[in-house]
């Protein structure tokens, strides 16, 4: 495994639509272990385009123990949402590619998806809580979205300044 280099906004891949993966073969495996490895760099999740390879591959903890370690690692390729809950929840999301800043985003409580597994399998996930926000948003990545691009303008710009301001006091270092 390898820890990859993980590209931050306002990187153009970043806001590319990823292509579909037509099959699970070892190299699609590799990016994965790669990915894994990558994100528990202080990730709960990784989609591939934050790593430079636009394609619908995301990997997620969302049950990592406090202080570190692995929880629940899952391997998901070419994921859809096929259904979501009417009910929705706020919650602070953060993201590798805009490090430091966090925003309360609105997602759907609870979310069905479809996927491929490691082994290429297809596979329906009922994922609900703090799995489901991660899911919508590592699946927001394959196609283009970022959290913050769901969030106020005003919020936004406000999140953005703070990101060039961290930016510059650490290139001055
Ligand atoms: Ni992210």
């Amino acid at each position: 495994m390898a820890k990859l280099k993980v590209l931050e906004h306002p990187n153009p891949i970043l806001k590319k639509k990823a292509q579909r993966v037509e099959k699970v073969d070892d190299e699609v495996r590799k990016l994965l272990d790669d990915m894994l490895e990558t994100m528990y760099d202080g990730g709960v999740g990784l989609a591939a385009p934050q790593v430079g390879v636009s394609k619908r591959i995301i990997v997620v903890d969302a049950f990592q123990p406090e202080g570190g370690g692995q929880g629940e690692p899952m391997y998901f390729v070419n994921p859809e949402i096929i259904w979501n809950s009417e009910e929705k929840i706020l919650f602070c999301e953060g993201c590798l590619s805009i490090p430091g800043q966090s925003a309360e985003v609105e997602r759907f409580e609870k979310i069905k998806i479809r996927y491929q597994d490691y082994d290429g399998k297809e596979k329906e996930l009922l994922a609900e809580d703090f799995l489901a926000i991660v899911l919508q948003h590592e699946i927001d990545h394959l196609d283009g979205i970022l959290y913050i691009d769901r969030i106020s303008r005003l919020k936004r710009n406000m999140l953005l300044k703070k990101l060039e301001k961290a930016r510059k006091e650490e290139s001055a270092e």
